[in-house]
Parts: structure tokens; C-alpha cells; sequence
């Protein structure tokens, strides 16, 4: 009778441990594909209906600084950049930056249901316009708390817990695509593009671009970088250009760097 028990108690276990296995194999399947870029963008967590869309320049500018909300001047000073980058070199005018996370959204796995009332009524980040519940695995409940204005998910997350003791995290978006990076320290623009690229980074008053013959190697795993910076009277600089191939080993292109003064 003893044995069937631990028997039984053993099946239980090793079905448990299956299931849980098989849940995580399946998440580190989903991250590998979208790793691989074969999911486009996406969401952990699917934003809940609602959620808010900061133009380019706001959610760059959230996401390089320590504040709760988009600045509006710098918003506005990197929007105005991208457009002026974008319009002189055409070669990166299709490149967008891809937000990291979700402004304005939180998931957590620790809150509890009086700690989203507080939240919601009491702090000074509420109300909430959506709170939405997984159960993930037997007790392992995941909360999306969506609020009704553009949080910085990091610095809103570190003020919650410091208030409510709850523990959260950004609604992460896993992308490794075309994209764009802003260097507050250096006020540089760093534009990255997948995969080979067969023109120069011509300006408008550049001659028109010639194919790339130059036997830099290019794989499907490269990337493409552009660094560019702006300078007071509104002239674009193309600082630096360079490949990264698979291995993650950086190739300068002599012809390409030719337009470019390094720093
Ligand atoms: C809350 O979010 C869920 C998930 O995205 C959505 O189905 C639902 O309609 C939302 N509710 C409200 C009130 O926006
Ligand atoms: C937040 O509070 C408002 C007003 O008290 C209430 O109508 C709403 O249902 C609450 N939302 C959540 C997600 O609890
Ligand atoms: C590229 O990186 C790999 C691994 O780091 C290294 O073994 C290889 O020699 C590098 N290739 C070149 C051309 O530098």
C-alpha cells in the first residue's frame, strides 16, 4: 500500500516536472525563433488593447533616460534628427527604432489583489484602464497592468516597489531587426540595418550609389551599422560604418569609410 502510494505520489511528480518541462521548451522555442528573426517584432506579452503608442522620438527619448515620462525636448529634438538623418541619407530612411518594451505597461508574478486596488485607487500612477490575469502554471499567475499614461516601465517599476514592495518588470519586446539606438552621452545615432547592404551610405548630394564589389564578406547573420551625429547647425555626419558578422567580429568597409571621418 506504501509503495503504491510513493508510486503514485512519484507518477505525479515525474508528469508535473514533464509539464513544466515541456512549458519551458516551448517558451525557449518561441525566443530561439524570434531570435532567429523568423517571428517579426513581438510582444511577450500581447500589449492589452489600449495600450499607448509614443511616436519615434518620444519612446527613444523614455527609453534613454531616468524618467517617468517622455521629455518632451529631447522627444522633440530627437524626432526632428531621425527626420533630417533620414532625408540626407536615403539609404536608412526605411530604418525604424524598435521599442524595448511597452511604455505604460507592468507585469508582475508577486502582486497580490489588494496591492492592484492600492495601485489602482490609492497611488499617485493609477488608475489602471486594464488589469489582465494569466495563470501561466499551477501557481505561477502573471498580471498585466496596464496604465493610463506612458510609464517608463523601469523607473515606474523601481517607485512601486519601493512604495508597495511588489517586484515587476517591462513588458519586453524581443526583436533583433533593423533598428535604431541613440547615444545620449554622445548624442550619436546609430542605425542598424540585417543582412548585407549593396549601396553606399550616399547623401542626397552624393552621387547616386554603385553596387558593392568590394569582397567584404557578408552573411546572412550580418549586420550593418551607421553612426551619425548632428551638429548644431543641422548638418548630418556619418561618423562611422561598419559590418558584424555572425561571429560578432566588426569589419570596416575601406570604400564606405572613405565618406566617413572616424572619431
Ligand atoms: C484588457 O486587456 C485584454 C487583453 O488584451 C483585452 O482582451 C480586454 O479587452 C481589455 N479590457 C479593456 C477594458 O480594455
Ligand atoms: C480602478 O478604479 C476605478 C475607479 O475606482 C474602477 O472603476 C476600475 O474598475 C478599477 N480598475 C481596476 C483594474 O481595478
Ligand atoms: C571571428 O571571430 C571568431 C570567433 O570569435 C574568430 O575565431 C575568428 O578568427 C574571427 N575571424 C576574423 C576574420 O577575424
Amino acid at each position: 500500500m506504501k509503495g503504491t502510494l510513493t508510486g503514485n505520489a512519484l507518477g505525479v511528480l515525474i508528469i508535473l516536472t514533464l509539464q513544466i518541462l515541456s512549458v519551458t521548451c516551448e517558451i525557449s522555442r518561441v525566443h530561439q525563433l524570434i531570435y532567429k528573426n523568423q517571428i517579426p517584432a513581438k510582444e511577450w506579452v500581447k500589449p492589452q488593447s489600449g495600450a499607448i503608442t509614443l511616436s519615434e522620438g518620444e519612446q527613444i527619448a523614455l527609453e534613454v533616460t531616468n524618467q517617468l515620462l517622455p521629455p518632451p525636448e529631447l522627444s522633440q529634438k530627437i524626432s526632428d534628427e531621425l527626420k533630417l538623418i533620414k532625408y540626407k541619407y536615403r539609404v536608412v530612411s526605411k530604418i525604424s527604432h524598435q521599442r524595448k518594451w511597452v511604455p505604460g505597461e507592468l507585469i508582475s508574478t508577486k502582486i497580490t489583489a489588494e496591492q492592484i486596488r492600492q495601485v489602482n485607487s490609492s497611488s499617485e500612477y493609477g488608475p489602471l484602464v486594464n488589469v489582465t490575469t494569466i495563470d501561466l502554471l499551477p501557481f505561477y499567475i502573471v498580471s498585466i497592468l496596464s496604465f493610463n499614461k506612458p510609464y517608463n516601465p523601469l523607473v515606474l517599476g523601481e517607485m512601486l516597489k519601493f512604495q508597495y514592495g511588489f517586484s515587476s518588470s517591462p513588458n519586453s519586446v524581443y526583436y533583433d531587426g533593423d533598428d535604431i539606438f541613440y547615444d545620449l552621452s554622445s548624442k550619436t545615432y546609430i542605425f542598424k540595418r540585417r543582412g548585407c547592404v549593396d549601396q553606399e551610405a550616399v547623401s542626397t548630394d552624393s552621387p547616386p550609389p554603385r553596387r558593392r564589389n568590394d569582397g567584404v564578406t557578408c552573411g546572412e547573420d550580418s549586420k550593418h551599422y551607421w553612426e551619425f551625429v548632428v551638429t548644431d547647425d543641422d548638418n548630418v555626419r556619418l561618423v562611422k560604418e561598419y559590418d558584424i558578422d555572425g561571429d560578432g567580429n566588426r569589419s570596416f568597409n575601406r570604400k564606405y569609410n572613405s565618406l566617413a571621418i572616424i572619431n
